[in-house]
């Protein structure tokens, strides 16, 4: 019997590591993995290239002038094991993490204009199913009716301690302080901005995985995925 294939929605804070759960899901299963939050970052960081975000002030008329301009696309790496994001047909994967995006895509995904075309191009990606797509409204606004939604968090000094880790192992000159900084801005931007505020799905299972390892974070949500698809009445 083909195997009812569904689309999973990971929501949650940031910094939690809501891609590394969608990765390894997606990869366990077979399905396709979309970051949505890569899609901002790399809006984000075409309008700081253009010069329409100096000193945190974003040039907003610029920007979604120039949103007809903005092509993302995602390739998976095989040998790097993860999703390598395109802007225009740039490699601009390692580009959006840095700090300097991180630092202004909260205000950039707050725009409307810029979500409704970012949610357009996410609903395009699910309508085959067999998709995990991780962000911050992904279950309660670009797919409402995913079969597995899970929302996932963990304290803020836990998630920048690992957001710390990560840019330090790529040879990047951080501070703890600043990053934990950037995870409570963002925590707040996030819950409280007009559209699409980050919320509780209300049929979202929650995943506080502050002191779970990865392999027992998969292995909880697979668990979750065989309940919600019948895969366990072997
Ligand atoms: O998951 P991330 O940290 O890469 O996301 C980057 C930013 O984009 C984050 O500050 C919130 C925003 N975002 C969003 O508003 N909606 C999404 N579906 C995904 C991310």
């Amino acid at each position: 019997m083909t195997q009812k294939r569904i689309v999973i929605a990971i929501d949650g804070h940031s910094s939690c590591g809501k891609s590394t759960l969608a990765k390894s899901l997606a990869r366990a299963l077979g399905y396709i993995y979309i970051d949505s939050g890569a899609m901002y970052r790399a809006v984000t960081l075409y309008a700081l290239r253009k010069g329409w975000i100096v000193n945190g002030q974003t040039n907003n008329k610029k920007i979604l002038g120039g949103l007809s301009d903005i092509r993302i696309t995602f390739q998976w790496d095989e040998a790097a094991g993860k999703n390598t994001t395109f802007l225009n047909g740039e490699n601009v994967e390692e580009e959006i993490r840095k700090l300097e995006v991180s630092q202004n895509v909260s205000p950039i995904s707050t725009l409307a204009e810029v979500r409704h075309e970012m949610v357009k191009q996410q609903r395009a990606n699910g309508l085959k199913k067999g998709i995990v797509m991780d962000g911050r409204d992904i279950g309660t606004v670009v797919f409402p009716d995913a079969e597995l939604k899970i929302f996932m968090t963990a304290t803020p000094e836990i998630r920048a301690q690992r957001r710390y880790n990560e840019l330090i192992e790529k040879g990047t000159e951080v501070n703890f302080q600043e990053i934990l900084r950037n995870v409570e801005d963002r925590d707040a931007m996030d819950s409280t901005r007009e559209i699409s505020p980050l919320k509780i799905a209300d049929d979202a299972l929650i995943l506080d995985n502050s002191h779970l390892t990865r392999e027992e974070q998969l292995l909880w949500s697979l668990d979750r995925f065989n309940e919600r698809t019948g895969n366990n009445e072997s």
